[in-house]
């Protein structure tokens, strides 16, 4: 099959550079799942979910089935069944077996998934070793494809781990230290005038296909919180009925409320009158100055309707991002910090702070496509566009995102309902006139 790809790299990839590259995001994914036992890694604690030792095997199946299969002198797959069970999605590779069932494999074991793993290394690195220069740069595109598709699991790992621990009533931690209490401030507002803006990638550097095409759009004067949605301020939403009154919902909201008797954000419980919050790192009474976080889009939308505004829209987010942030990584709080946990604003700048890292921030709009949208040709072309339906957008990265994997025209999306995905949100309203 052909895989043409919408990502294009600043500076073309040196053999050198990509197998380094390489290197660094297998050893990472490695480094993340070394607290787990290959009983940690098994469970699937719900149909979302997948087990550790899954994540492992799919994106090193991914590496085989898109780079590998195709460009490999006499390729032969590692195990013919593997192609069966670590498919996520791609109709155009074959059938897969079922998401919601991945928790019943008990074969291969996590040692096994690691010598698939250790296999397919030593392959990409022959192969990246042996290509001639217009190999090389036709298939850069596809690896760096890889790099990004095995730090998204990175995330989706640790979110997925974060669930199976959580059921467990021993209360296991997984990694990590909580981080110095913080101390609530008054929310800010920062004003932005809009008018005719572009947003989308701009070309530099790895995008994903659903980036793309960029493109012009209008926006009103609007403004933006100049930090998340803390505990706190939850806590006084929680207090003021908010899980109570059908006005400040949204109809499908309101019937997750009543049918799955939603009373608080996800990993919250109350034990003897007290608000207990289950991270990572442990179990601990919720602590208001810290981002509310495992909220749905339902709870972000009633919570901004309780507080008088609204969610920003995808384009205010990415405009205010592009205009008035500091560059991404340097002081987000990403999966590089030891909390595993959003983590308190620091002092008012004036500016946006927590705009990436902490928490993936909801906004009000659906997933779809840009004006002039196409998908990548071949398999490859499933990786984002067929799920441009009953999804919803969100923006920034969160405490488990790889650092080097936030940008301002980043677009993740989940359904309205999910909660077991490290999402929050920060208001806007259309600014005072
Ligand atoms: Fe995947």
């Amino acid at each position: 099959m052909t895989t043409q790809l919408s990502p294009r790299i600043a500076d073309p990839w040196t053999a050198d550079a990509l197998a380094r590259r390489y290197d660094q995001v297998r050893a990472r994914t490695e480094q993340l799942a070394a607290p787990l036992s290959p009983e940690d890694q098994t469970v699937q604690s719900m149909p979302d979910v997948s087990p550790t030792k899954w994540h492992r095997a799919h994106v090193t199946w991914f590496f085989e089935t898109f780079v590998l299969a195709e460009h490999e002198q006499r390729f032969a797959p590692y195990q013919d069944k593997y192609w069966f069970l670590f498919n996520s999605y791609y109709e155009a590779v074959g059938p897969r077996y079922a998401r919601a069932e991945r928790g019943h494999i008990s074969r291969p074991g996590a040692h096994d998934v690691g010598s698939y793993r250790g296999n397919v290394d030593t392959r990409m690195r022959d192969l990246i070793d042996s290509l001639d220069e217009g190999t090389l740069d036709k298939l850069a595109g596809t690896i760096e494809l890889g790099f990004h598709h095995e730090q998204q699991h990175q995330e989706l790992l640790l979110m997925d781990i974060k669930h199976v621990l959580s059921v467990n009533p021993l209360q296991p931690v997984y990694d990590g230290s909580p981080d110095q209490p913080g101390t609530p401030d008054r929310l800010g507002w920062v004003d932005v005038e809009g008018g005719l803006v572009e947003i989308g990638h701009d070309g530099e550097g790895f995008s994903f296909d659903n980036e793309l095409p960029r493109h012009r759009t209008f926006l009103e004067p609007y403004r933006l919180g100049d930090r998340l949605v803390t505990n706190g301020e939850w806590l006084d939403f929680m207090t003021d009925g908010g899980y109570d009154r059908a006005e400040l919902w949204l109809s499908d909201g309101w019937g997750k409320v009543t049918g799955e008797d939603w009373r608080a954000p996800f990993y919250w419980q109350q034990v003897d009158g007290v608000w207990f919050e289950h991270t990572l790192h442990g179990t601990f009474p919720v602590d208001p100055s810290l981002p509310v976080t495992h909220v749905s889009h339902y709870e972000a939308d009633a919570y901004a309707t309780w507080a008088g505004k609204r969610l920003p829209t995808e384009a205010e987010w990415e405009h205010a991002a592009q205009t008035l942030a500091d560059e991404p990584d340097e002081t987000a709080n990403l999966a590089n910090a030891d909390t595993f946990h959003a983590r308190a604003a620091g002092p008012a700048t004036g500016g946006l702070r927590q705009l990436f890292g902490d928490c993936w921030e909801w906004t009000s709009s659906a997933y779809l496509p840009y004006p002039g949208f196409h998908p990548a040709e071949g398999a490859i072309g499933e990786y984002n566009g067929k799920f441009m339906s009953g999804q919803m957008v969100l923006r920034g990265g969160c405490a488990l995102t790889p650092p080097g994997h936030t940008r301002a025209s980043y677009r993740n999306f989940f359904p309205a309902g999910s909660r077991w995905p490290m999402t929050g949100l920060r208001l806007a309203d259309g600014g005072v006139r």
